[in-house]
Formats: structure tokens, C-alpha cells, sequence
């Protein structure tokens, strides 16, 4: 595969708790001709671990690229036993926008043997060209793979991290979803010394809705990528308008795939440098991310985080590429 003006494609690892925006983010990085998709690996999240990697499996059969290895992950959060790391809305209810299974027929492809851990730490330790790291869900499975060798971190040129909120969260006033469903991970991720650390919260990706209008779109290039993204982000309307909550109507953010977007439309998101810290121990905060966006903040930027991101790119993006797709 060969992209960019240089010749170069970038080795791309996604990490994922497969829910309908990472259906996306997937789609997106196993379709798109700048990325070299080395695997996917799985964490418990949306929905528990093995439904997570089922689905995953789901996705790249529908889209052709059962070639793409899957590893499962960690099972729960790092430190907390019984935490909830599942929906808050009632599983299949209106308003649970994810499903315990993909509405995409049964993976073909099983899972590999070797763990999402045992894996990263085998590739990040062996690989000759720089990986990024795009992890979508919570960050059990990056931390447990740090604690093993934090040397690891080095082989990644940019982690991608979709998480976290300045102004308020999705699970609690305070926390996002992914970062609140393993705190501690999270702050062992965000002090590990990554090169580059991009974030992603709430902030940007609800800028980058995508509306009904965009849905039909989607459907009319008549691809599987385009109808499977078609399908799951209507799903994800529908959720948002039951009680979800957005700014606008008849529209939804697709919070995992502006990650996987930024890395071949930039972009899509404007970013600035703060320090971020993950909070673990307040009884109405745990899970936040404290971003120092003080004029005089104090310590050293560990982040670039998105405050703004752009729909038209996003969605110029997905219309592209699922229609460039189309003989897959
Ligand atoms: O808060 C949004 C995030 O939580 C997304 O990654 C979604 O897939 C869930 O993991
Ligand atoms: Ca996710």
C-alpha cells in the first residue's frame, strides 16, 4: 500500500471496545490507503470483553479484511474490581446505542490466540518502523502492556487517544466514558512519557456530528462500509435523540473516528499543548481529566489535546473512502 507523496503508509494499531463509533473508527483504518493496518486489539468497554472482540470480528468480515489480526485483550479495569465498565442505559433499550452485538452477521474469522498484551509487547519490542497507537476504549489493556515494559513506548511515534473532557463528561458530570471506566490506567497512560500524546475528548467529537442527511449519503455508495456505517450511526441518532443529548438534530458524534481521521486529515481537529491529569480519587470526580488550560499553567504539556474538530472533514472523509472501498 502505498499513499502519501513520499511512498510512506503509516503502521497503525487500533485499540477498541467495539460499539458502534469503533465499528467506524475500524472501517476507516482498514479502508483507508494512507494506513497500514496492523491488527486490532480489544479491551472490555462498551460491552464485555468477548462481545468487544466478536464484534470487531464482525466488522472486518463485513468489510473483506478478515486479514487483519485481532487480539483480545484485558477483561476489566486495572485496578478496581466490579467498577462498572458497562452501559449506563439499559442493554438493547432505546437508548443504548451500541447493542450487545453488531447488527452485522457472525464473524467467520476467530480471534488469535495470543493476547492484545503479549502481542503489543512482542511487537512494540521487535518492530523496525514506528507504530501508532490508537486506543478507543478504555486503557486497560495499554496499561497492563506499560506495567510490563514501560520501555515500550518508545517504538510508538504518536499515541491517539479518543477520551477525557474539559467542559463536561458523557458518564458523569466530571468523566468521560473510557476514562472513567479504568481511571487508573488512564493516569498510568498519560504519565508514561509517550514522544506524542494526542487526545480526543468529548470536547471535539462533539463537533463532529453526523447527521441523517450524511447517513443517507453513506448508504447511496452502496458499499458494504458505506451501508455498515450507515446502519450503526443511525443507531447512534436514534440513541442521541431518545435522551442522548447533542447540539444539534438528527445528528451524533462518531467519537472514535475523528481519531483514526486526524491521522490522514490533520485537520480535522486543532490542538493545543496542556497538561493532563486523570483524577482517581474524588468521590464526584473520579475519571476526570484535569486539563490546565490556565494562562500561567504550571508543569510540562504531556498532551495535545482537540478542542475543536471539524464535521465536513470527517464526513468528506468517510464518503471517500467507503466509496473508494467498494470492490472490497
Ligand atoms: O465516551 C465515548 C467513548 O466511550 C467512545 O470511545 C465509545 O465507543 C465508548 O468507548
Ligand atoms: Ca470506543
Amino acid at each position: 500500500m502505498v499513499w502519501d507523496a513520499a511512498g510512506v503508509t503509516r503502521k497503525v494499531i487500533l485499540d477498541v471496545d467495539t460499539g458502534t463509533d469503533d465499528a467506524v473508527a475500524i472501517m476507516l483504518a482498514a479502508l483507508h490507503p494512507g494506513l497500514d493496518l496492523a491488527a486490532v486489539t480489544t479491551v472490555n468497554g462498551n460491552v464485555p470483553l468477548p462481545a468487544t472482540t466478536d464484534n470487531t470480528l464482525r466488522v472486518l468480515d463485513a468489510i473483506g479484511r478478515p486479514d487483519v489480526p485481532v487480539h483480545p485483550g484485558v477483561a476489566h479495569p486495572i485496578a478496581r474490581r466490579g467498577f462498572p465498565g458497562q452501559t449506563h442505559f439499559k442493554r438493547d433499550s432505546d437508548r443504548d446505542m451500541h447493542g450487545t452485538s453488531l447488527p452485522l452477521p457472525a464473524p467467520v474469522t476467530a480471534a488469535r490466540d495470543t493476547s492484545a498484551v503479549e502481542f503489543l509487547l512482542h511487537t512494540l519490542r521487535d518492530t523496525t518502523e514506528p507504530v501508532t497507537l490508537v486506543p478507543v476504549g478504555p486503557l486497560s489493556t495499554i496499561a497492563t502492556v506499560l506495567a510490563a515494559d514501560p520501555s515500550v513506548r518508545d517504538a510508538v511515534d504518536e499515541i491517539v487517544i479518543m477520551g477525557g473532557a474539559h467542559a463536561y463528561g458523557n458518564v458523569t458530570p466530571s468523566a468521560e466514558f473510557n476514562i472513567w471506566a479504568d481511571p487508573e490506567a488512564a493516569a498510568m497512560v498519560f504519565s508514561a512519557g509517550f514522544p506524542r500524546l494526542t487526545l480526543v475528548p468529548l470536547d471535539a467529537t462533539h463537533q463532529a456530528l453526523v447527521t441523517r442527511a450524511d447517513c443517507a449519503k453513506l448508504a447511496e455508495l452502496g458499499t458494504a462500509a458505506g451501508r455498515a456505517a450507515a446502519d450503526l450511526i443511525t443507531r447512534r441518532i436514534d440513541a442521541y435523540s431518545a435522551g442522548h443529548g447533542v447540539h444539534a438534530a438528527d445528528s451524533a458524534p462518531v467519537h472514535d473516528a475523528v481519531c483514526v481521521a486526524y491521522l490522514v486529515r490533520p485537520e480535522v481537529i486543532t490542538t493545543r499543548p496542556v497538561r493532563v491529569e486523570v483524577e482517581t480519587a474524588g468521590a464526584l470526580t473520579v475519571g476526570r481529566t484535569v486539563m490546565d488550560v490556565r494562562p500561567n499553567a504550571t508543569g510540562e504539556p504531556n498532551a495535545q489535546v482537540a478542542f475543536q474538530a471539524r464535521a465536513e472533514v470527517l464526513v468528506d472523509l468517510l464518503l471517500t473512502t467507503f466509496g473508494e472501498a467498494g470492490q472490497r
